[in-house]
């Protein structure tokens, strides 16, 4: 019998990459797909071309969440923390798939990636374990990138920078960044033909117009274009931001490391619209030959596409521009550092919405449609 699947936050950034994947995948037609909605109940929506509309449920409405075999949100962790815990308290024992992070490090939830654990996930069904988490996008990028060291277990440890794309903050932050840009533009357009204006009035214009009032921030807080930004998410204790601490914590949870491996680095928003990159240093445990590292990797999984160290493939191929859009997973600018034996540097740029968090959730539901 088809699984009735309800749909949550399904018109965000990631819910609509997770819709437009399982349209291309044709995975509507395994279950009875219900679509909730916390702002538009009662509107009539087709979600998939050719099949008949479908009324908005109220995301809110417990008898009706009761009645799901699987749910599955991407409307975050104000939403899941609202709903979740009432679900299970009034004995709702279905599937709970989610984008958000708040309930990844519980003890009865499992953080999704089954290209690297689709034992611990298959072990967790049979135990009953019910809460299926994505990771943070960039563990899973990384995670996808470097699977082929980490399935070996090769790694010592690993240290990283990010260079994270506007939509990772949201989808207002991707219009917030085009604004800037055109802001910027426009401020020094008039003075592109005039040979008094030189490049250095050119730049100085530019410094002052981001620090001035009409350079829209509201949702960075601070001019993204023609900047980056060393610093995502909140504060943590030790120094770290919360997203630089998810990469140790979430890795070592997926891999379910005997001992934890060690990660630390900074996290670094880009103006870059999609996609995230990174740049590793990792410790290897052995001093293998470059040709056996760059095998590791490529075997790993089907995504993952090696770039040759030279100038032309890099960039042409290793860029967020090269990759948007695809579940391609680049890995380039493989080294063997000069630092010492066993050190080696990668790069990688991926996918956020794709791999590093729609893709994940797709899986795993189809995962527990097909049981
Ligand atoms: N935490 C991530 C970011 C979201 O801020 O980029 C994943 O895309």
């Amino acid at each position: 019998m088809k699984k009735y699947v309800g749909f949550i936050g399904w018109r965000g950034m990631v819910g609509s990459v997770l819709m437009q994947r399982m349209i291309e995948e044709n995975n509507f037609h395994d279950m009875h797909p219900v679509f909730f909605s916390t702002s538009h109940v009662g509107s009539e929506v087709q979600i998939v071309p050719n099949t008949r509309t479908n009324i908005l449920q109220d995301a809110y409405d417990f008898d009706h969440l009761k009645s799901m075999d699987i749910i599955v949100t991407c409307q975050g962790a104000d939403y899941t923390n609202c709903v979740y815990y009432k679900l299970r308290n009034i004995g709702w024992s279905g599937y709970w798939i989610d984008a958000a992070s708040l309930l990844r490090m519980h003890q009865d939830s499992i953080i999704v990636l089954d290209p690297l654990n689709i034992d611990m996930i298959h072990l967790s069904i049979q135990k009953g374990i019910k809460t299926f988490i994505g990771s943070n996008c960039t563990v899973s990028l990384m995670l996808m990138a470097l699977g082929g060291l980490f399935a070996k277990k090769l790694i010592s440890w690993i240290t990283f920078s990010t260079y994270q794309s506007a939509s990772g903050a949201g989808s207002k932050h991707i219009f917030e960044l085009i604004q800037q840009m055109g802001c910027l533009y426009n401020s020094v357009a008039n003075n592109f033909n005039n040979s008094s204006f030189s490049v250095l009035d050119m730049e100085k214009k530019l410094s002052e117009v981001t620090k001035s009032t009409i350079f829209p921030v509201k949702n960075f807080l601070f001019p993204l274009a023609g900047n980056i930004l060393p610093w995502i998410d909140s504060e943590m204790e030790n120094g770290q931001t919360k997203e630089e601490w998810k990469v140790q914590a979430e890795t070592n949870k997926i891999l379910c490391s005997s001992s934890v491996i060690p990660m630390d680095g900074t996290c670094v928003r880009v103006g870059t619209f999609r996609c995230h990159s990174q740049s590793f240093i990792i410790k290897l445990k052995q001093d293998l030959s470059y040709s056996n590292i760059v095998d590791i990797i490529k075997k790993h999984n089907m995504w993952v596409k090696i770039v040759p160290n030279d100038m032309h493939s890099t960039l042409n191929l290793l860029t967020p521009n090269a990759v948007t859009g695809t579940l391609n997973v680049l890995v380039g600018r493989i080294r063997k550092l000069n630092v010492g034996l066993k050190t080696i540097s990668v790069f990688t740029v991926g996918d956020q919405l794709l791999w590093g968090a729609a893709e994940p959730l797709r899986r795993m539901l189809m995962i527990l449609i097909n049981l």
